[in-house]
């Protein structure tokens, strides 16, 4: 229904931006609006068996188009990379990063698709697409693997080659690219008005309660209000007035030289604990930025990494407006930022902290969302509670405000001397009120339809099958299981549902249980009752598909990272990391309701070493979105283990691609 009242309106009365932004209310008008939604329709393809080969592997009917690679020029005035020319070290070069700062980014992540064309048919959009990290080892001739490589290499590599930290900087953050359906098939439009490139240089305002705060000032921005950059950025969102989130997560990878910071008598210890907390002691970063520029090293800009790890907001259509950080959000190795509009008409934000025993947060805005007037929300998440979850062994539940409070539990006797503070260290804040520790949450996002949250833990090979105390980073914690992160150690991760009390999404109470754990059910045990997902009794053997009983029907999946749903209300599940079988990862599917609730099967493969996010439709239904990052990424240029998508004994690259029914139709059906 909501498509053809759009359709309706965009021919009585709207302007050309009208339409564009009721297009984009269309996907993200509160749960209820999708009931009648005319794309639904039973799940129906044939799955696949988990692949191994060294390309995308979909179900028959299926195709895909490669949409946008690493180093597509997203303007005329800069050539495209070509990756044959990248083991001669071209990338070394002096104009690789004046290039790259126009070409698309590298290891992209999070995409969300802002539809451009009137009309229940998606054809032309804009695509929003943020960009991790890079693998320099497959960009740089003579680098060894980032991880897990010794300091003073990095560092050797770096002073031979510098030019490579402007290059790198500007193969991060985010690419915003105009996108076609021509002929059935998507390919993006270069020199777009709306293509944009924000890099590890861009410059973001901060807004919310850390702005302007003493923790947020550095020599270059003695006002605490604009930061140079973003990076790390993983999974994100979409807002119900038409603008893309992007979550900063591994931070802690680019800043270096703690040792020299902390062995220092002259500073404030809290700061210390700060970057303690969030496991930050590199000498030299993984990615080395810090040899060369100094503000990533702790020693010379203390505070800069207080400026990141937070949640960025991009208008898509609008090029010329800066993101902005929200800090309201808090500060964590953030994991998308899923909204939804509450049915009270305060806007709720559901996120991930994608770290071995961290939590999962929600921010609930002050103010109300005003869906006649999208450009009254503009700043909507300056204002609000961050709450983070505790799970309960009863399947209850309760979010806990990250607020400051002179009383307590978060004031100045325990470490947090404002409001600022408890943001920019919500991890110990949430330390303190008592939140559940989870297996690494990534994805957390309501279903459109059903309005229930499903929280997606990847895995945690660091849990122990007995509760115990531990270190974990500088933390001792009880490293063993708890009620909602029921296996030791959790080698194939799970998704929890959580269900709001009254089905409102700024409620502070909720229910929840499992409703899928990873694993081999054909080469394992099925379990198929909640009640044997008891805490320390659930092994990596063992897996649970909200009670499915039919083995031979069910999908292996393991590291379930991003997910999506698509307009009948299934969840899509993306992973990261290691498979039962040492496949490579995929798309997985399941209804979540009726009978066939958790028949998860396996829709797609993906190319050798490759992980998938991003797992975004279109609004028609007929195109599935997915980012293939770091193909290739286990091995070496002497050595690649993948040379997709471009074949050949080509250097892989990341990219975004677009699988749809060869016939034309809504994907799954
Ligand atoms: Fe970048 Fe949590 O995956
Ligand atoms: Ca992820
Ligand atoms: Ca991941």
């Amino acid at each position: 229904m909501a498509h053809d009242y759009i359709g309706s309106l965009i021919e009585q009365r709207l302007n050309r931006r009208e339409v564009l932004q009721s297009a984009l209310l269309a996907t993200t008008l509160p749960f209820t609006s999708w009931a009648a939604s005319p794309v639904a329709g039973k799940l129906n393809f044939s799955a696949i068996a988990g692949s191994t080969d060294d390309r995308v592997v979909l179900p028959p009917g299926y195709t895909h188009d490669v949409v946008i690679r690493w180093g597509d020029a997203l303007s005329s005035r800069v050539p495209d990379m070509h990756t044959a020319d990248i083991p001669r070290g071209s990338l070394l070069q002096p104009d690789a990063a004046r290039h790259q700062s126009q070409q698309f980014g590298s290891n992209c992540d999070a995409i969300h698709f802002f539809q451009l064309n009137a009309g229940s048919r998606s054809t032309q959009g804009v695509l929003c697409v943020n960009n991790e990290y890079t693998n320099d080892w497959l960009m740089y001739p003579g680098r060894k693997q980032v991880f897990g490589s010794d300091p003073q290499h990095v560092r050797e590599h770096i002073l031979k080659y510098p030019s490579i930290v402007s290059m790198s900087k500007a193969a991060h953050g985010i690419s915003v690219v105009e996108v076609h359906k021509r002929r059935a098939q998507w390919s993006y439009q270069k020199d777009s008005k709306y293509n944009r490139r924000i890099t590890a240089d861009t410059l973001i305002e901060i807004k919310g309660p850390a702005r302007g705060y003493t923790w947020m000032k550095t020599h270059a921005d003695p006002s605490g209000t604009r930061v140079q950059g973003a990076f790390g950025n993983c999974a994100g969102g979409r807002t119900p007035w038409g603008t893309y989130l992007s979550a900063e997560e591994n931070i802690q990878d680019y800043f270096g030289n703690f040792a020299g910071f902390y062995a220092r008598k002259d500073i404030d210890l809290s700061v210390v604990a700060a970057h303690q907390r969030w496991r930050m002691w590199s000498d030299v970063s993984p990615y080395g930025w810090d040899v060369v520029d100094k503000r990533f090293d702790a020693n010379v800009e203390p505070n800069e990494a207080f400026r990141f790890g937070w949640i960025i907001e991009v208008d898509p259509l609008n090029p010329a407006k800066p993101p902005v950080k929200r800090t309201a959000l808090g500060r964590f190795a953030h994991e998308a930022a899923s909204p939804i509009v509450a049915a009270n008409g305060k806007v709720a934000v559901y996120m991930g902290d994608d770290d071995k025993f961290e939590y999962v947060y929600k921010f609930v805005s002050a103010r109300h969302f005003d869906a006649k007037q999208p450009h009254a929300n503009a700043d909507l998440l300056d204002e609000g509670i961050l709450y983070a979850a505790r799970f309960d062994a009863d399947g209850r539940g309760e979010w806990l405000p990250l607020v400051y409070n002179p009383d307590g539990p978060l004031n100045a006797a325990n470490g947090f001397r404002n409001q600022a503070e408890v943001l920019i260290k919500a991890r110990a804040a949430a330390d303190l009120l008592g939140a559940t520790m989870m297996d690494r949450p990534e994805d957390v996002e309501p279903n459109p339809l059903t309005g229930k949250i499903y929280i997606v833990c990847t895995r945690n090979e660091s849990r122990t099958d007995v509760n115990q105390q531990g270190n974990y980073g500088h933390r001792r914690i009880d490293l063993g299981p708890n009620a909602a992160n029921p296996r030791g150690r959790n080698l194939w991760g799970h998704i929890i549902e959580l269900s709001e009390n009254d089905d409102d999404h700024s409620a502070v109470k909720f229910t929840w249980e499992v409703l899928l754990m990873g694993g081999d059910p054909a080469n394992g045990q099925l379990l198929t009752e909640t009640a044997q997902l008891k805490p320390g009794e659930a092994t990596v053997q063992q897996s649970y598909y909200a009670g499915q009983k039919a083995v031979a029907q069910l999908s292996a999946i393991g590291s379930p990272d991003n997910i999506g749903f698509d307009a009948a209300g299934n969840l899509w599940i993306v992973t990261d990391g290691s498979q039962p079988g040492n496949h490579n990862n995929g798309c997985f599917v399941c209804p979540t309701s009726g009978e066939q609730r958790g028949l998860l099967r396996q829709f797609m493969s993906a190319p050798v070493d490759a992980e998938v996010c991003g797992c975004v439709f279109t609004p028609d239904n007929e195109t599935l979105f997915l980012s293939i990052q770091h193909p290739g990424e286990g091995s070496t240029l002497s050595s690649l283990s993948s040379h997709w998508p471009d074949g050949g004994s080509s250097v892989p690259r990341s990219s975004v691609i677009a699988i749809r029914k060869e016939e034309g139709g809504v994907v799954g059906t």
